[in-house]
């Protein structure tokens, strides 16, 4: 495997309409990210992915654009972005933008054109289709809820094809037209000193043509849209063309948003010179994921999240390189949702933390991650921004759960919780903003916070700290970046332990449950790089240690120079 600058680096997700308002009016913004450079290069995060923040009508919070070369002014402006992109530069941070090409607004110019004129050239950049006899072209289900057709207008015959939001037209990729305004779109950017771009969707780029319907998989009549990807042949070209016109010239930093690449395909994604750099793991995120909705949704066993870490691990590790994550800006917090309900405390935060961060790969965190930040609560459906959820909450009602039962169900997994405003302190408005936050605090934020964690040595900040540093030190870096993963133990229940092997050999150990145990090991224990006791509690577990095996407390997590 050829080596990439990327490789030892850690990244982070900024979600920025949440993450630090520099101006009163309750929304994070480009100044705000500025501001907090210098605390997010102290905890130790060399990459920034940034969520859209380009021109946009926020019908999905930015992921629906409606310019692609202008910053929507609520997050500030180009010179703004230019600031910011000097200002990573100088501390040797990157910078990644979202590339959300799948689909634009339906009030960018090329929609608004193609309204007025279906037969056109504008009107060729989207999938458009009249029906005169009022069946719609096939039946599949947006992302969002209801068929993936609209009316172009009130009245009108032509119908526009949208896999998500109705206000998220897909654009047509079969057209060269449409990939060459793109290929121009992303230069732009690269040129002007972005690394690279987060790939939105990506894989929804290629549809089943001509249009057809499946078996309806729901009383609506409609099927699950990845039914049609399933079928859906060469993407590849497109990916692969993209690669060449825009990302290879720049050598840029590409992380795909992949759901359902086959095995066989996986050196032709990220293999050398693959279409991207990496893409995301969601092994963990789909793991109890229903296709009925959320409600017939399971919330995984601790062993079911590692056997699912290890197949990914084993599937990829020959060829290139995952990038893990717990959590983002579409997941329910993962402290949340990995660690068993009523479990979750600073040191089972810390033991998930060590366990995904240490897997082989490169390590996303999310904002608020490093603090260890929880799903929020909801009182009420007209609490929730999140498109996805309200879809949800009517998918559970019709299902025949109550108004309360629906708010519970979708309270877990929305996408809101990852949305609260990051709690920088403990004061009234959390040091987010000085206004109205756009989205209601977590009303934890007087506990979890950023300014408490800094000064505490023992936080879930301080070690996630730690464990940046420890990938990072010169000692342990080959091993922790390049080395083999090798699952043991895998026959204990709520146990998750895997050797790291490169120069060196690291043990990675956590007990995934709140009973403390005794488990016989294959190795021998040499030095012990990091785990999450307190100081308080180290010394008495120093103490019941035998040659052979090791006691682990609940939730503890061992991360330690092994000898085999
Ligand atoms: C991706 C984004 C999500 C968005 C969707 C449509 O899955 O992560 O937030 O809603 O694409 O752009
Ligand atoms: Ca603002």
């Amino acid at each position: 495997m050829e080596r990439k600058w990327w490789h030892g680096k850690t990244a982070y997700q900024i979600y920025p309409k949440s993450f630090c308002d520099s101006n009163g009016d309750g929304i994070g913004d480009i100044q705000g990210i500025i501001s907090k450079l210098d605390y997010l290069k102290e905890l130790g995060v060399d990459i920034l992915w940034l969520s859209p923040i380009y021109c946009s009508p926020c019908a999905d919070q930015g992921y629906d654009i409606s310019d692609y070369y202008r910053i929507d002014p609520q997050f500030g402006t180009m010179e703004d972005m230019d600031e910011l992109l000097a200002e990573a530069k100088k501390r040797d941070m990157y910078i990644l933008m979202d590339l959300v090409v799948n689909h634009c607004s339906d009030e960018h110019e090329w929609f608004q054109k193609a309204k007025k004129d279906p037969e056109g050239e504008y009107g060729k950049m989207f999938y458009l289709q009249k029906v005169t006899d009022g069946k719609l072209l096939c039946n599949w289900r947006s992302y969002f809820g209801g068929p993936v057709w609209d009316r172009l207008e009130e009245g009108s015959d032509w119908y526009y094809f949208h896999a998500f939001h109705k206000k998220q037209p897909d654009l047509n990729w079969e057209n060269p037209k449409l990939r060459e305004a793109v290929y121009r779109m992303i230069n732009w950017w690269l040129d002007k000193g972005l690394a690279g771009f987060r790939i939105d969707a990506i894989i929804n780029i290629k549809k089943v043509l001509p249009f057809r319907d499946y078996p309806a998989d729901r009383d609506d009549g409609l099927c699950s849209i990845q039914r049609m990807l399933a079928d859906a042949k060469g993407v590849g070209e497109f990916l692969g063309e993209m690669r060449d016109k825009s990302f290879a010239l720049h050598d840029a930093f590409t992380v795909g948003e992949v759901f359902n690449e086959k095995d066989e395909e996986l050196p032709d994604f990220i293999g050398d010179g693959g279409y991207f750099s990496t893409m995301f793991d969601f092994k963990g995120t789909l793991l109890g994921k229903s296709e009925q909705g959320w409600y017939a949704s399971r919330i995984p066993t601790p062993d079911e999240y590692r056997d699912a870490c290890f197949e990914n691990q084993k599937r990829v590790q020959k060829v290139g390189f995952l990038a893990n994550i717990i959590e983002n800006h579409d997941e329910p917090r993962g402290v949340s949702h990995y660690i068993p309900q009523g479990d979750c405390c600073d040191r089972s935060k810390k033991m998930l933390a060590a366990l995904y961060f240490l897997l082989r790969g490169l390590p996303f965190l999310y904002q608020g991650q490093e603090l260890g930040m929880e799903n929020t609560i909801f009182s009420d459906i007209s609490e929730v921004d999140d498109i996805s959820t309200l879809d949800e909450y009517q998918v559970a009602l019709r299902a025949g759960y109550s108004p309360k039962e629906a708010l519970d169900i979708v309270a877990h997994y929305s996408r809101d919780n990852a949305r609260t405003p990051f709690q920088w302190d403990g004061s009234e408005k959390a040091g987010f903003t000085t206004g109205t936050p756009w989205l209601p605090l977590n009303p934890n934020h007087t506990k979890i916070h950023a300014e408490q964690q800094q000064a505490d040595a023992e936080s879930v900040y301080a070690f996630y700290k730690q464990l940046i540093a420890l990938r990072n030190d010169e000692e342990w870096k080959e091993t922790l970046v390049y080395g083999e993963l090798l699952p043991i133990l895998t026959e204990e229940k709520n146990l998750m332990a895997y050797y790291r092997k490169g120069e060196k050999t690291v043990l990675v150990i956590g007990n995934f449950q709140k009973e403390a145990r005794t488990v016989k090991l294959p190795c021998h224990i040499q030095t012990i790089l990091l785990q999450n006791l307190t100081k308080e509690e180290q010394k008495e577990w120093e103490q019941a240690q035998k040659e052979g095996e090791i006691h682990l407390e609940g939730y503890q997590v061992v991360v330690a120079e092994a000898l085999q």
